[in-house]
């Protein structure tokens, strides 16, 4: 493995991992944690993942968010490499937080369980990470258990995600014979128990492979020797623009193959890569700071409306104390107390490079998708919304609570709870959400932090849109004439609602001049 270069940008490595629930995301973290050392974290994690299994657990830990604080952003450091893992909410309804998670790292790893192949949500959260060419190394995992043949593997990964597959390494066996790794390149092994040890061999001949697989050596060099040739060379340019993954075998649970699959994030994965903002692109080692707000964790105290947003550095050096313009608003704000995510503490290092994330507390001036800098005026790019898949209005018993209930949505829109949108024809919010689970959230929040007791209705709208028009006298004559179907987002951008999907389709067919969008980028 090489340590890269000195400079702290090409340092740093910045990811996520994604994979299908169950496949073992959270054993991995723990154990990429050991290697770095920050073995508190690792039991954070755990107890997070077992809180996260069922709703009013999910609940409770929402209650005690300093641990989910400490997780949402894991940095360590190994092999010369400062890493931040950021951690991406295992519950498929809140895919829309993983979304926006995905829009701060460079790259991502995979995690594929080797008896079940690539699983719906890993070839979601992929297609999210191809839309940005994030490059992905593989971790095919549990291979202590009975594993599918790993040729059968690799071809899934090729067929179902059009994706180059490259084995680094290859699997001595599997299930109860499983006796380690072979490394195609280097010639040599790594055993089970002794992952720490790299035997060297002479190649496929080698006698240690009859001690190792005593019945099927000659079928498994077979086998090894069709993998070696028959599949595509690593290419490093392929690797970074997401074209092609090197592949992994391994057990998370046996702590055997993580050290390979860390090491490849060292040396392959890329340093924080420029980030593409309204006027141009940013390259990370410019020495002005920027950097974009991706997530919102709020009120970690109730009685205060606190909240933390978390940055992504996406240039220069952000240090404690410097003021920063936030360009939504003009105004410059102070970073007093930036929260700095390093080893096992929260707050140890005083400064963040590119790629790094930092929390930043404040009392609701910062938002998601909100852009930093020390002046200039852009706006990043790639921090989305989606269209909600789920709309219902929210009503409240009490109309004297009508203006608070309003704030409360506004606060818990910004954060990214739900979105809101305000109907043109002056009837109550609409709340509109991907997973159901965010409905349940927002009701426990409004009643547990604002103490206002509310309830759903189905409205007669199920989709909604975003529009716009290249011609402003089109848009508004066709706002004007659906009055009833349109309602503001946060930010004021219009969304058209409809009662389906097909009727949407036939709004949209008949009014070519205006488009009907269902991403629209924070800002
Ligand atoms: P997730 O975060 O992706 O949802 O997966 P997680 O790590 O929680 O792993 C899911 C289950 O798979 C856990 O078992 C975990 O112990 C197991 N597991 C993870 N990696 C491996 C591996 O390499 N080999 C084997 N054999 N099992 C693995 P569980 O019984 O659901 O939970 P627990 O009681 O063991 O914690």
């Amino acid at each position: 493995m090489t340590a890269s270069a000195n400079d702290p940008v090409s340092r740093r490595r910045t990811f996520a991992i994604i994979s299908h629930p169950d496949a073992g995301k959270t054993t991995l973290t723990e154990k990429l944690l050991l290697f770095g050392g920050a073995i508190q974290l690792a039991g954070a994690v755990k107890a997070k993942r077992n809180a996260q299994q069922t709703r009013s657990d999910w609940m409770s830990i929402e209650r005690e968010r300093g641990i989910s604080v400490v997780t949402s952003v894991m940095t360590f450091e190994y092999g010369g490499c400062v890493f931040n893992l950021l951690d991406t909410p295992g519950h498929e309804d809140f895919s829309e937080d993983t979304y926006r998670t995905l829009s701060a790292v460079d790259a991502a790893v995979m995690v594929i369980d080797a008896a079940k192949g690539i699983e719906a949500r890993t070839r979601k959260l992929f297609e999210v990470c191809r839309l940005r060419d994030i490059p992905i190394v593989t971790f095919i995992n549990k291979l202590d258990r009975e594993a599918r043949d790993p040729f059968d593997l690799l071809n899934e990964i090729e067929k179902t995600l059009a994706l180059d597959a490259t084995p680094i390494t290859w699997p001595i066996g599997s299930g109860r014979s499983f006796a380690g790794t072979y490394r195609f390149a280097t010639k040599t092994v790594r055993r089970i128990d002794e992952d720490a040890e790299l035997l060297q061999t002479s190649g496929l001949k080698d006698p240690l492979f009859d001690t190792l697989l005593p019945s099927g050596a000659d079928a498994w060099r077979e086998e090894a020797m069709l993998a070696e040739e028959g599949n595509k060379p690593f290419d490093l340019a392929a690797f970074r623009e997401g074209h092609l993954t090197p592949v992994f075998f391994g057990s998370a649970l046996r702590n055997f193959g993580v050290r390979d699959l860390i090491d490849a994030m060292a040396e392959y994965a890329p340093s924080p890569r420029a980030q593409e903002a309204d006027k141009r692109l940013v390259e990370a080692k410019e020495p002005k700071m920027t950097g974009f707000v991706f997530k919102i964790q709020a009120n970690m105290d109730p009685n205060h409306r606190d909240r933390i947003a978390f940055m992504r550095v996406c240039s220069g050096r952000l240090t404690r104390g410097m003021k920063a313009k936030l360009i939504r608003t003009g105004k410059n704000i102070p970073i007093n107390a930036p929260q700095f995510f390093f080893a096992r503490d929260r707050s140890i290092a005083d400064e963040a490079y590119a790629g790094d994330v930092v929390g930043l507390p404040n009392h609701g001036q910062l938002r998601i998708g909100d852009t930093l800098t020390e002046g200039e005026e852009i706006v990043f790019r790639g921090v989305p919304s989606f269209a909600p898949e789920i709309l219902r209005r929210i009503l409240i018993g009490d109309a004297m609570k009508a203006k608070k209930l309003r704030e409360a949505l506004q606060q818990l829109a910004e954060e990214g709870v739900v979105q809101v949108f305000t109907p043109h024809d002056g009837s109550g919010a609409i709340v509109g959400v991907v997973g159901a689970l965010q409905l349940d959230v927002l009701a426990t929040r409004l009643d547990g932090e604002y103490g206002l007791q509310t309830r759903y209705e189905q409205p007669r709208f199920t989709v909604c849109r975003w529009i716009a028009s290249d011609e402003p006298a089109k848009l508004k004559s066709f706002i004007d004439s659906n009055g009833s179907s349109i309602a503001d987002d946060l930010d004021g951008a219009p969304v058209f609602m409809s009662s389906s999907a097909f009727q949407l389709n036939y709004d949209a067919e008949r009014n070519p001049a205006i488009t009907f969008s269902d991403v629209k980028d924070y800002q």
